[in-house]
C-alpha cells in the first residue's frame, strides 16, 4: 500500500507537532492505507475525519480512528478464528513444487467455487486456493457488532495485502514463469489466518484520542464540510492510472464480493471500480483547482504533499504549487522520499503512464493559508 509513512519521520511528522494543535479539526481527503489519519488521531486531541474513492481505505482508517479505547477482548477473536475453521475445507491442492501444471489446476478449481467469491476471482491467480479459502471464510464470518467487526475486517485486509502474490500492489499477480515462480511459491506460502491474528492485535491496541470518522466519498464533494480552523491534509493521485486498478484485490475483500474478473491482472468490470479525475490527464488540473478553491473559500488552512516532478496524470510538484498559489500563500519544503511507481512502465500501457518506475524522488510539502 502506498503510504505517506516514510515523510511522517522525515519533515511531515514535524509540520503536524507544529500545526495540528492550532486546529479545531483534521480533514485528510485522501487517506488511501489510513497512516497519516491514524498518526494524527492517536497523537493529538482533536477530531479526524478522512476520506477516500475507496471502500477498503475507509476501513483500514475507521479501524483506528472511528474508536477512542483499546479493543479488549480476545474471546471474541478466537471465536471469529473457530467459525470460520468451520467453513474451510482443506484444498487437496498442495504441491511440494510449484509447477505451470499445478498452478493451471489450481486456476481450474478456484474458478468453480461459485460460493467463495474471493476464491473464485483471485485463487491460483493472487492467493493459493487454501488461502483464498480462508479469507472467503473470515470475511463470511467477521464478527457482527463494531467495533470488532471493523477491525477485524482491517486486520484481514492488512493481511491478505502482506500475503498477496504481486510486486507491491495488485495490478497482476506473479505467474509460474521460471523467474517469478519463487516469488510466487513464497507468497502462496504465508499464513493468512496468522497474519490477520497478528494485524488484529496491533490494530486493536490503536485508537483515537478523539473519536472521528472515515468514510467513502470524493474528495471535492468531501471538501464542501470543510471549515474554519479545520486543517487539510491532500494527498491527491499522482498516477494517471486510476488506482482501482491497482488495489481492486483489497476493494473485493472490503466488500465481499466483486462481479466477473477477466484479464491477466483479474479486474473487475472498469464500470464496477471507483474513477478518479485526478487519474485522467485532461481532468486533474480542473478538480485540484476546484478543491483548493473549496477549501480555500471554507477559510481553511492544508498541507499539500506531491512529488516533485511531472507525474502520469499531467500534474506535477511546479503545477500543484502555481495552481495552489491562486488562493493561498504558500510555505514550502522539500523533502527526499521513497516513491512508488504504481503501474510505472510495467502496466500493460507500453510507457503511456509517462515515467520510469523511480524508487526515489523529492517531494514537495506544500503549508497553505487563505489568502
Ligand atoms: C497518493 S494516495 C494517498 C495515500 C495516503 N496519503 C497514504 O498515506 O496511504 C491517493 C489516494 O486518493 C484516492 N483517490 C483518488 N481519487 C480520489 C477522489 N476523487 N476523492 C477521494 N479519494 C481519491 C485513491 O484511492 C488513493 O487512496
Amino acid at each position: 500500500m502506498g503510504s505517506k509513512r516514510a515523510m511522517l519521520e522525515n519533515g511531515l511528522g514535524e509540520l503536524f507537532e507544529k500545526e495540528v494543535p492550532k486546529a479545531l479539526r483534521f480533514v485528510d481527503l485522501f487517506s488511501g492505507s489510513g497512516a497519516v489519519a491514524a498518526r494524527v488521531s492517536t497523537r493529538f486531541p482533536i477530531q479526524v475525519l478522512a476520506f477516500d474513492l475507496q471502500r477498503y481505505s475507509a476501513v483500514l482508517t475507521a479501524a483506528v480512528i472511528d474508536r477512542n479505547q483499546e479493543l479488549k477482548g480476545s474471546y471474541a477473536l478466537e471465536s471469529w478464528i473457530r467459525r470460520a475453521r468451520k467453513r474451510v475445507t482443506k484444498v487437496a491442492l498442495t504441491p511440494s513444487k510449484l509447477t505451470r501444471m499445478f498452478v493451471a489446476d489450481a486456476r481450474a478449481w478456484s474458478e468453480i467455487q461459485a460460493e467463495l467469491p474471493i476464491t473464485k476471482a483471485y485463487g491460483g491467480h493472487y492467493f493459493s486456493p487454501q488461502q483464498s479459502v480462508w479469507i472467503d471464510a473470515l470475511r463470511a464470518t467477521l464478527p457482527k457488532n463494531e467495533p470488532s467487526r471493523t477491525v477485524a475486517l482491517a486486520a484481514l485486509i492488512r493481511a491478505s495485502s502482506a500475503c498477496v502474490a504481486a510486486p507491491g500492489h495488485t495490478a497482476q499477480p506473479f505467474q509460474p514463469t521460471a523467474t517469478a515462480k519463487r516469488y510466487l511459491a513464497e507468497a502462496w506460502s504465508k499464513d493468512v489466518v496468522a497474519r490477520t491474528i497478528a494485524e488484529l492485535r496491533t490494530l486493536a491496541a490503536q485508537f483515537a484520542v478523539m473519536i472521528g470518522k472515515a468514510d467513502v466519498a470524493d474528495a471535492n464533494d468531501a471538501a464542501k464540510c470543510v471549515r474554519e480552523r479545520d486543517l487539510v491534509f491532500i494527498d491527491p493521485p499522482y498516477s494517471g492510472v486510476h488506482y482501482s486498478r491497482f488495489y481492486h484485490v483489497l476493494e473485493t475483500i472490503a466488500q465481499g464480493c466483486c462481479g466477473e474478473v477477466s484479464g491477466i491482472g483479474r479486474y473487475p468490470a472498469a464500470n464496477l471500480r471507483p474513477r478518479s479525475k485526478y487519474s485522467v490527464g485532461s481532468e486533474s488540473a480542473k478538480a485540484l483547482g476546484e478543491l483548493f478553491q473549496r477549501v480555500a473559500s471554507n477559510g481553511a488552512r492544508a498541507i499539500v504533499t506531491f512529488p516533485d516532478h511531472t507525474c502520469s496524470n499531467g500534474l506535477s510538484g511546479n503545477l500543484v504549487r502555481e495552481i495552489a498559489g491562486q488562493y493561498f500563500t504558500i510555505r514550502e519544503q522539500s523533502v527526499k522520499s521513497r516513491f512508488s511507481s504504481l503501474g510505472g512502465t510495467g502496466d500493460l500501457r507500453k510507457n503511456q503512464a509517462g515515467r520510469a518506475a523511480r524508487k526515489h524522488a523529492s517531494e514537495l510539502i506544500l503549508f497553505l493559508e487563505p489568502k
